[in-house]
């Protein structure tokens, strides 16, 4: 009940309780002036404080305390003057919303920023549970937002920069103590940190790859649903999406409950694709649930003979070419037209997804079609430089026996009669 009147009273205070202008006016203010002198618990937000988003914009400590602090001394954290302490997990919504839900009084910060923090926060399993059955191991506003040291997303100090979010929601999520009581894993934290969307943004500094809340939603976390698992992939690898969408196995899956791409992907611990994966061989994904004898299972062997095919037309024909490069021969052209070709076999690895072998084989064909061309370019090529070969050997016979009779003439006419 106590939660309820907390949800109603965030909403009133949303919408009546205009933020207290004085609070924005910095200078002297009480509440630093004491806590600066206070020691553990009691003076570290102080320091904390001096790096945060809100200190930069001129807010104080009473921001999202309350208080007076133009009064010197204790009185400045007298209740009747809004003071409310150390906010409980389940104030902290509503300490924060009090200015983040309200759109006029951002607008005069930061127009850009969204006001529906709060509003998808309570949609959200993290505050379901919070507000709904007073859960307060789930996350807060502050746990995701270091609370003295909020900084936005795009600052590499911040908690929720994109190379810091992983380390923000484990610290939680990899917390078997923490997690007991849910029955739910704590793995995801480690097969993510092996995933190559974690490789990607780690390692090759690429922010364009998916951190926990890209998949998740920042405010709204919740484990995407069967449906739109695909849509959440979707968002970055959208020629895959648009096949799968439309194919068999998308109904299917959904009825099944098969999660979409996480199926044959996993969902963390995502690893760079390889042709093996095609097929029913050991390392294909389709012998999860086919068997060669299956039409799906005829269908998949079909795909990857299709790609296995134009991969080995491409590689033959490449090889053909470097030779005759190599020996000197002008191949130029067709060893360009070989990235045309290699990009039909991307463009077929994608249409695998339409799980239809005839899509696969559309995009096939016109690589396969390169590759022949080049391939009998090279040949010629190496023909070329047989027929060259065969000249030059008869030219230097020729001159050889030019030079013997040559020699053999001047030792005639050289020899004493
Ligand atoms: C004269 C010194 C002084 C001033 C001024 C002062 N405080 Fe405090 N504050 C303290 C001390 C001492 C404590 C710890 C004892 C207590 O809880 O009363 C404390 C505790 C707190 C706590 C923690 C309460 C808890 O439940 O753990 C908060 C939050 C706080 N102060 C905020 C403020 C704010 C906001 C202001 C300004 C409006 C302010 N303080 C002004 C000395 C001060
Ligand atoms: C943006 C809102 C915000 C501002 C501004 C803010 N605090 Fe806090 N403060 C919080 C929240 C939220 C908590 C509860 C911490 C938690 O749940 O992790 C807290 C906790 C505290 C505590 C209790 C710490 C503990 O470990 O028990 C103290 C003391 C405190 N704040 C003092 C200050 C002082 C001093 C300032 C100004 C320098 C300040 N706060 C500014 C939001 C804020
Ligand atoms: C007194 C009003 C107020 C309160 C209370 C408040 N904020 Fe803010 N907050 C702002 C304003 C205004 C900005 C924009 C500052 C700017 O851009 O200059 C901001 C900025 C932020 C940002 C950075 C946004 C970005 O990406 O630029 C985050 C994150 C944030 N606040 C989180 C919180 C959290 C979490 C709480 C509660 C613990 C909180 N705020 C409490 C007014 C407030
Ligand atoms: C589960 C973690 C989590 C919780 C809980 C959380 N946030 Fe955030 N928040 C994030 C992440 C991650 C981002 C960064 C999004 C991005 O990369 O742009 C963010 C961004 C923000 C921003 C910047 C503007 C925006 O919407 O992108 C504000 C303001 C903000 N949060 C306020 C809040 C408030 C207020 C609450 C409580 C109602 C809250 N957050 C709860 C993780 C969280
Ligand atoms: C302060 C601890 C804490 C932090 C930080 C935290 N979470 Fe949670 N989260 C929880 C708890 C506790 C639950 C409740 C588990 C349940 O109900 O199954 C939960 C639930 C979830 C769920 C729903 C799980 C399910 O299927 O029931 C998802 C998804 C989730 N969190 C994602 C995230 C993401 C993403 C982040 C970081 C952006 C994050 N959490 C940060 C504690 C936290
Ligand atoms: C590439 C997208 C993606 C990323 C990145 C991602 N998740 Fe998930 N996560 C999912 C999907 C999809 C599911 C649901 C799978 C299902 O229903 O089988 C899920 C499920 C979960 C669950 C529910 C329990 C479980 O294990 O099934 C939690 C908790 C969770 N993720 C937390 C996290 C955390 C923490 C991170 C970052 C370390 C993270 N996720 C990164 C896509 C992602
Ligand atoms: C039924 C299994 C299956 C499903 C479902 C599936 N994939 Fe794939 N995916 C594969 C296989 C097999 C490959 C490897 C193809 C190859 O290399 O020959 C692959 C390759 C990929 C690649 C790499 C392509 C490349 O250029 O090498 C990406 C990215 C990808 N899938 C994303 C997705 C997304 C996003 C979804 C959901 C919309 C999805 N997949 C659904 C089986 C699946
Ligand atoms: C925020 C964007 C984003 C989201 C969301 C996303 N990915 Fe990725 N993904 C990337 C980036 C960036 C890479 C690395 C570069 C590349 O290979 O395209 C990548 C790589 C991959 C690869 C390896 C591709 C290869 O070349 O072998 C697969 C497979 C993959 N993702 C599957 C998924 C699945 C499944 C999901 C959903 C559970 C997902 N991705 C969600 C951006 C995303
Ligand atoms: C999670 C189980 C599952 C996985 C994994 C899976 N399939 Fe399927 N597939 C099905 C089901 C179930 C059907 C029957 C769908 C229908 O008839 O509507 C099907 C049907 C098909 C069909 C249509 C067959 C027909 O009747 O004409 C093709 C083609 C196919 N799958 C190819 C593949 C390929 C290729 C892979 C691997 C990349 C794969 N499937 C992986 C479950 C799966």
């Amino acid at each position: 009940m106590k939660r309820r009147i907390g949800v109603i009273g965030l909403l009133l205070t949303v919408t009546l309780a205009s933020p207290d202008p004085m609070a924005a006016q910095d200078g002297a203010d009480s509440c630093i002036a004491c806590h600066e002198m206070l020691s553990g618990r009691l003076g570290e937000p102080v320091q904390a404080f001096a790096e945060d988003v809100h200190m930069e914009a001129g807010f104080g400590c009473a921001a999202c305390h309350g208080g007076d602090p133009t009064i010197q001394g204790p009185a400045a954290m007298d209740e009747a003057k809004g003071y409310i302490g150390r906010p409980s997990p389940g104030q902290v919504p509503d300490v924060c919303g009090r200015c983040h839900s309200n759109a006029s009084f951002m607008r005069q910060y930061d127009p850009s920023l969204r006001v529906d923090q709060v509003a998808e926060y309570v949609t959200s399993v993290h505050g379901q549970r919070l507000l709904g059955a007073a859960d307060t191991a789930v996350a807060t506003c502050a746990s995701c937002h270091q609370a003295h040291s909020i900084r936005p997303a795009s600052d590499p100090r911040s908690s929720v920069h994109p190379l810091n979010v992983a380390d923000t929601c484990e610290s939680c999520h990899s917390d078997p103590a923490r997690m007991e009581p849910y029955g739910i894993p704590t793995d995801q934290g480690a097969e993510y940190r092996r995933s190559i969307h974690w490789e990607t943004m780690s390692e090759g500094g690429d922010t364009s790859a998916p951190t926990c809340n890209d998949c998740h939603g920042n405010h709204g976390a919740a484990p995407p649903g069967i449906s739109w698992v695909g849509n959440v992939c979707g968002q970055c690898h959208v020629v895959m999406a648009d096949y799968f969408g439309e194919s068999r196995h998308a109904e299917t899956f959904t009825m099944l409950g098969v999660p979409g791409c996480a199926a044959c992907h996993q969902n963390h611990d995502v690893q760079p694709a390889h042709d093996e994966m095609l097929g029913v061989g050991e390392a294909a994904v389709c012998s999860q649930c086919h068997r060669e004898s299956d039409a799906g299972g005829t269908a998949a062997e079909e795909m990857r003979t299709l790609i296995d095919g134009l991969r080995l037309a491409l590689d033959t024909a490449r090889t053909v070419l470097l030779d005759a490069e190599d020996s000197g021969m002008e191949v130029s052209e067709a060893l360009v037209s070989l990235n045309d070709g290699q990009s039909a076999l991307v463009k077929s690895r994608a249409a695998i997804h339409a799980f239809d072998v005839e899509a696969v084989r559309e995009e096939v064909e016109p690589g396969s079609e390169i590759s022949e061309e080049a391939l009998a370019r090279g040949h010629a090529a190496l023909r070329d430089l047989q027929v060259r070969r065969m000249g030059l050997a008869v030219s230097v016979i020729i001159i050889g026996a030019l030079i013997v009779g040559l020699v053999l003439k001047i030792r005639e006419v050289e020899r004493p009669a």
